[in-house]
């Protein structure tokens, strides 16, 4: 055992469910195991760079937060603290705030930091590290679209709510003999999408990983009208990559929507347009990040953070916890940037969607 006796703890990028899980295991494990202070990092890195708004974490401060979405600690998917932008004489500059965030970390007495985010966060931490401070990250994202882990917390609740509004979906669509499309998240990967839509048994999903034809998702669609299908579930990942045909107006989509719905819409209009059915288009947004973490989820965030804190014990900085199988194992945070999990088009969750007849618009 190393004579570490502060570690901190920060949640960067976007918030999703299991976070304060994460925080309240590795909290416990921190103050029961090996008699540990634990210092919250407030709002990502901000509280290394404003060290007065980070607080200590103790067992009454994390009572009854394993059941809650979001995190106690506060996010930011802005402002990377190696590249930070602030305003000076009225003039904008980049900054680099490291020296900085050393010294308050020294000011504060950390001996580690358990940085829990996804591969954005994890770089920031990786740069860290390289720069000195002893640093462990925690993986998270609902996109699941990290390579180092099968699976990240968050995944699961975020396929819970997306499969439980397909379901509600399914009744009004079929009562109105309507196409009804959901777009999900999932940035560049379509795990969400093709996973919830499996689930919630869509008829098509279209996801970033697989290029498709607009007209032949309308000809599937008018084939189901023809056996007397009249209602059709298409599943949308925000990040789709549609053919020649749509391209250009789908970046015209995301520019005129940048936040949410550019990807639904478009194939709400296309479809609409070519099948002359009724359409209507529901984007999930938010929603998918919010609420009670799953029982998976909460499990898995509770594995993580232990597990976060025994390499801290063991003095494996640079590390990051990740589900390899059924094991939690460590494996180096650089392992974790960069490389993207995406859908595999001919791996066997793609290949049991179209045995049972899902279109994929290819
Ligand atoms: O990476 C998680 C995620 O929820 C993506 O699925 C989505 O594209 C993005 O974050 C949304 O980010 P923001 O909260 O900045 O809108």
């Amino acid at each position: 055992m190393t004579d570490t006796k502060t570690i901190g703890i920060s949640t960067g990028g976007g918030d999703c469910p299991g976070l304060n899980a994460v925080i309240r295991a590795a909290t416990r494990a921190a103050i029961l195991q090996y008699g540990w202070r634990v210092i919250g990092i407030t709002d990502g890195l901000d509280g290394l760079i404003w060290p007065e708004r980070s607080r200590e974490l103790t067992m009454d401060s994390i009572s009854g937060i394993l059941p809650r979405g979001g995190t106690i600690l506060g996010t930011t998917n802005r402002g990377n603290p190696l590249r930070y932008k602030v305003t000076e004489n009225g003039c904008e500059v980049v900054r680099d705030l490291t020296p900085q965030i050393m010294e308050n970390a020294r000011k504060l007495g950390l001996d580690a930091v358990i940085i829990i985010g996804g591969d954005g966060t994890q770089a920031i931490g990786l740069e860290l590290f390289r720069r000195g401070l002893k640093v462990v990250g925690v993986p998270k994202t609902i996109d699941n679209d990290l390579s180092a882990t099968d699976v990240t917390f968050g995944f699961d609740t975020a396929l819970h709510t997306c499969t439980d509004a397909i379901d509600k979906l399914f009744s009004t669509a079929e009562s109105h003999h309507r196409i009804m499309v959901v777009e999900v998240m999932g940035r560049d990967a379509g795990w969400i999408a093709l996973q919830a839509g499996l689930a919630g048994g869509a008829h098509v999903i279209l996801i970033p990983e697989i290029q498709f034809n607009i007209r032949k998702v309308c000809d599937f669609i008018l084939q189901r009208d023809h056996r007397g299908r009249k209602f059709t579930i298409v599943v949308v990942a925000e990040g789709i990559r549609p053919g020649s045909d749509l391209r250009a107006s789908y970046e015209q989509e995301k520019r005129m929507y940048p936040r949410a719905g550019a990807a639904g819409n478009l194939i709400g209009d296309a479809l609409g347009m070519h099948t002359k059915k009724d359409v209507r288009v529901t984007v999930l947004g938010h929603v998918q990040r919010g609420g009670s973490p799953s029982p998976f989820d909460r499990i898995l965030s509770t594995r993580f953070g232990v597990e976060a804190v025994e390499l801290i014990a063991r003095g494996e900085f640079g590390k990051m916890v990740a589900l390899r199988g059924r094991r939690v194992e460590a494996v180096d945070i650089a392992e974790a940037c960069g490389a993207m999990k995406r859908v595999n088009p001919g791996g066997e969750m793609v290949r049991i969607a179209r045995a049972i007849g899902v279109c994929f618009g290819d």
